[in-house]
């Protein structure tokens, strides 16, 4: 992800999310987070439309996904599955061994994505969410 790609993800981020993270967090991890690696999904046929996105922080040897988002468009082809594949073999190159996140309870599309990818429970943060105080599943997934 680039800078050009922002106002995009953005709104991809906005039609997916109940507290979308500002368009200000996204310039931040491209300019200022040295930790923050993000790849975006482009339609080549829509003049590079932004569609998907996965943003996340390596930290030593873990990766840590912050956020992943699909335009509602173009859910259900298989984009949000390609999109992590293509993170995990990428990220593995860089030396990390270890990829985490958090889900909310309630997300089971989500949980089933991540579920599908070989990513397992492990522990709960309770009332993690502060829009609705619901629990986050912590979730694993090993590279090596
Ligand atoms: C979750 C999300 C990223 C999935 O994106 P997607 O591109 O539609 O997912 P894919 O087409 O790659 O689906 C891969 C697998 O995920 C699961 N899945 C995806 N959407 C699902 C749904 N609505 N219901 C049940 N399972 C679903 C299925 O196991 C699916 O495999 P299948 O199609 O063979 O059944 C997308 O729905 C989204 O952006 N949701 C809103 C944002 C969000 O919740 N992000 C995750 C925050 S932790």
């Amino acid at each position: 992800m680039g800078l050009q790609h922002i106002e995009g993800v953005w709104e991809v981020e906005k039609l997916c999310f109940t507290t979308p993270w500002s368009k200000e967090s996204f310039e931040k991890e491209v300019t200022d987070n040295n930790f923050a690696f993000y790849l975006v999904v482009l339609d080549p046929q829509k003049e590079d439309k932004v569609v998907a996105y996965v943003g996340s922080w390596l930290i030593l040897d873990e990766c840590h996904i912050t956020n992943v988002a699909v335009h509602p468009e173009y859910k259900r082809l298989g984009i949000a599955c390609g999109l992590l594949k293509i993170l995990q073999d990428t990220v593995k190159l860089r030396g990390i061994l270890r990829i985490t996140l958090e889900v909310r309870k309630s997300n089971d599309p989500a949980k089933d994505l991540y579920k599908k990818l070989g990513f397992y429970e492990e522990g709960i943060r309770k009332g993690y969410y502060s829009d609705n105080n619901e629990d986050a599943i912590i979730m694993w997934l090993n590279l090596s």
